[in-house]
């Protein structure tokens, strides 16, 4: 049988405030979760290790963790998977980031269900109930079937760069949600419901570094969800935004350029703080160091006007 050094998070603050770690060799059987491997060390070596589970099939959301610093379901990952990750050797294993731990792997989750319950994830009819039911074409519902496979595992907000800067950043599940319901063509709010995401620590904060999509366990992509809610809140002229109107500023640059022009986007963006600004810039445009303002052509500029076009129709 192999034999695995586990290098484990310790926190229990009944009899120290700080936190410490503490190895454990594990002889274990091929092909144990990681999850398997915890509950081993507990029965067998200290009974105190503290961690959430459930349904030990990846279906409850509760056993999130991180080994070797990779947010992952305790229930899912191998041991071995972990091992081959890192080259073999010691596998750490630490709570999920940007939440308090509380003890051992067990961390404070209630910014999360607060953020969660704060987008409204429920479908708001659109009128009063209807006297049949309600039949939604096959399409519609594909349009958010990834989204509502979301088990609120946390692993995203776990990975989430801007939340590790903006702690009340509302986050990538929320906004998965979100979309599940903004998305849903049943749904009466779905102004409302751009309007309540956008805003400070709302869709126009997601710093886009992708790892929500790359570590969600169920194949959610949340950032995918961010994108769209951006998309629809386009649709809804939803656009006063800073964000909303850096990502008009781009469209703007490439209809009329075909390419990305940096000096439109200040003004556009913030037009209080290009003010302020003018000063410097015209010290970079004299240095060389800021692209013209007089937008740039490009050969093809047809071409991606009619890319423009195309991506347009597909949201
Ligand atoms: Fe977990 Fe994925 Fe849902 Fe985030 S979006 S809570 S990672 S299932
Ligand atoms: Fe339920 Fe891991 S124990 S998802």
């Amino acid at each position: 049988m192999p034999t695995t050094t586990i290098d484990l998070f310790r926190f229990q603050p009944d009899h120290s405030d700080e936190p410490y770690r503490q190895q454990f060799e594990l002889e274990h059987e091929e092909g144990v979760t990681v999850l398997d491997a915890l509950l081993q060390l507990q029965n067998e070596q200290d009974g105190t290790i503290a961690m959430r589970y459930s349904c030990r099939s990846a279906i409850c959301g509760s056993c999130a963790c991180k080994a070797d610093g990779r947010t992952v379901l305790a229930c899912m990952e191998q041991i071995e998977e972990v091992k081959a990750r890192s080259g073999g050797g010691t596998v750490t294993i630490d709570p999920i980031g940007n939440f308090a731990p509380l003890k051992d792997l067990i961390v404070d989750l209630d910014p999360f269900w607060e953020k969660f319950k704060a987008v409204k994830p429920y479908l708001i009819p659109d009128g009063p109930a209807p006297d049949k039911e309600r039949i939604v074409p096959k399409e519609a519902m594909q349009k958010i079937e990834k989204e509502a496979a979301c088990i609120l595992c946390a692993a995203c907000y776990s990975e989430c760069n801007s939340l590790a800067a903006d702690p009340e950043f509302v986050g990538p599940a929320a906004f998965a949600w979100g979309h599940r319901f903004a998305g849903d063509v049943r749904d009466g709010e779905r102004k409302e419901r751009v309007k309540l995401y956008s805003g400070d620590h709302g869709v126009w904060d997601c710093t886009r570094c992708m790892y929500c999509n790359e570590r969600c366990p169920k194949g959610v992509d949340p950032r995918d969800a961010i994108e769209k809610l951006g998309g629809i809140a386009f649709q809804e002229g939803v656009t006063s935004d800073t964000g909303a109107r850096h990502a008009k500023a781009f469209l703007i640059s490439m209809r009329t350029g075909g390419k990305l022009n940096e000096t439109l986007l200040v003004p556009y963006t913030d037009p209080i703080k290009a003010q302020l600004d003018v000063p410097f810039a015209l010290k970079m445009l004299m240095k060389g160091k800021a692209p013209s303002p007089i937008p740039h052509r490009v050969e093809g500029l047809k071409e991606v006007k009619h890319l423009v076009k195309n991506v347009k129709e597909e949201v």
